[in-house]
Formats: structure tokens, C-alpha cells, sequence
């Protein structure tokens, strides 16, 4: 997917914000070394930076990084595949916020970061839970389906049981991991869904001519007011999953 970073930082600010409570969890101090995988336009990494600890951010997106860079050229940004960083055993503390359901192959994932971090180092994180944004899915997969059109979902959301299952087989023991329900307004009042899924599903969309794409919108708009429009906002259906997991040497 190709991430539109004007309309992320101007609309989409709020994934930072909530982002901002994991960051508590983390020792941001002097002498540590911090890795923000998926960082987007590096408000969050600023934030990790602020008491002292050497961070660094990476992302798939040059777009991002770009935006990143231009946002804070203190800091260190680079583009990298998460499910590939080319670390070992380097950093204290890995974090993420809102990135690990855009990624498929979570084995790959948590190899790459298990080999990241040193011996006993944390990864905190946290990201789309079972049955996240399921009112939106259900009714854009309606609504593309009326032009024909299947959809199939590109996010990894899984339960606290499974991902447990597969951070313990990655070589992780697990201090934390819970999920739950964040429902989240969206900007913009009326217009607050539509900029959303334009963001977010711009993948599928790019798959119809205009007048279909306004079409598919409007319908999935109509499709989620009983549910998720309450007093003049959109507010959509969130689920989290919170982690915490500590790297241990993997036994062979
Ligand atoms: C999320 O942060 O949960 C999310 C954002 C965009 C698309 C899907 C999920």
C-alpha cells in the first residue's frame, strides 16, 4: 500500500496520540537503545527520544521516512522491511504502535525482532486485536461486493491467545497481553469515515473508476451509520491487542 503521509499527520493523528500511552511502558533513559518499527512520520519516535535514549526509526514507506526526516533531522530514520532489519542483538527495547496487523508473516516478524534485540530485551507493542474495525470491514466488503468486487481483508488481527502461542514459539516469554475494546472517533464529523477508508483500504479502491469509488463509500457510509455514528461523529470499532515479551535465547 502506498502511505499518503499529508493525510496521515493532518487526519489521522490520533493513532500517535493513543499510541503515546504504550510509551510509558518502555525505559526511554540515557543509555538506551530504542528501535520504533513502523514509525510513519516520527512523532513517536520523538517521543521515545525525549529523555535520552538512542532511537531509531524505520519503515517500509520512503514516503514516511521522508516526512520523518524533515519532522525531526535529529533523530535517526531509515526504510526498512520489518519482516528483514538488518540488527543483532542491538537494541533494549523494541517498539510499535498500530503496524504489526499491516504484516502477514508474523513468524518472519518476530525472528527479525527477537534478532534485533539483545539477550532479555523487551518488545512492546500494540495493535489491531480479533474483531478490530469489524463493523467498517463488513460493510466495505458489502459494499464492494455490490460492483462485484471481493473483498479480502490484508490484516493480520489475531486473539491474545494466538499471538501469545506465537511470540513463546519466536523466543519470547510474555510479562503482558491483553485486549480490548478503543473505540475511536475519527476527524472531521460527517466526512470522518470516507477520509478514513480512503486511507486505509486506498488499496482496494484503487480498483474502480471514481464514480464507483464515491459509490462504494457512500454505500459502506450507510452501511455503518446505525452502528458506529453516534452523536455527530463516527466512532470507529477498535480492538487492541497490548504486549509486552521479553527476548529470551531461543533453545534449538
Ligand atoms: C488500526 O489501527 O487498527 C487499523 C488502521 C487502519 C486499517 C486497519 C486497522
Amino acid at each position: 500500500m502506498k502511505w499518503n503521509s499529508n493525510l496521515y499527520d493532518n487526519k489521522h493523528s490520533f493513532v500517535a496520540e493513543y499510541g503515546k500511552a504504550m510509551i510509558d511502558f518502555v525505559n526511554t533513559q540515557k543509555g538506551q537503545k530504542i528501535l520504533d518499527v513502523g514509525c510513519g512520520t516520527g512523532i513517536l519516535t520523538n517521543e521515545l527520544a525525549k529523555n535520552g535514549a538512542a532511537v531509531i526509526g524505520t519503515d517500509s514507506s520512503k514516503d514516511m521516512i521522508d516526512a520523518a526526516k524533515s519532522n525531526y533531522p535529529h533523530l535517526i530514520f531509515q526504510v526498512q522491511d520489518a519482516t528483514n532489519l538488518p540488527y543483532k542483538n542491538e537494541f533494549d527495547t523494541v517498539f510499535s504502535n498500530a503496524v504489526f496487523h499491516w504484516i502477514q508473516n508474523q513468524e518472519k516478524l518476530l525472528h527479525s525482532i527477537h534478532n534485533s534485540l539483545g539477550n532479555n530485551g523487551m518488545l512492546i507493542c500494540e495493535f489491531g486485536a480479533k474483531n478490530n474495525i469489524s463493523q467498517i470491514q463488513t460493510a466495505f466488503e458489502e459494499a464492494a461486493g455490490q460492483k462485484r468486487y471481493i473483498y479480502c481483508s490484508p490484516f493480520f488481527f489475531p486473539s491474545k491467545e494466538e499471538y501469545k502461542l506465537l511470540l513463546e514459539q519466536a523466543g519470547f516469554e510474555v510479562k503482558h497481553i491483553i485486549e480490548y475494546d478503543r473505540p475511536t472517533p475519527l476527524a472531521d464529523g460527517e466526512k470522518g469515515l470516507y477520509n478514513w477508508i480512503c486511507q486505509f483500504f486506498a488499496g482496494d479502491l484503487l480498483n474502480f473508476s471514481n464514480e464507483e469509488k464515491e459509490e462504494i463509500l457512500l454505500e459502506t457510509e450507510r452501511l455503518c451509520r446505525n452502528s458506529i455514528w453516534k452523536s455527530g461523529q463516527w466512532i470507529a470499532d477498535y480492538r487492541r491487542i497490548q504486549v509486552i515479551a521479553v527476548r529470551k535465547v531461543k533453545k534449538e
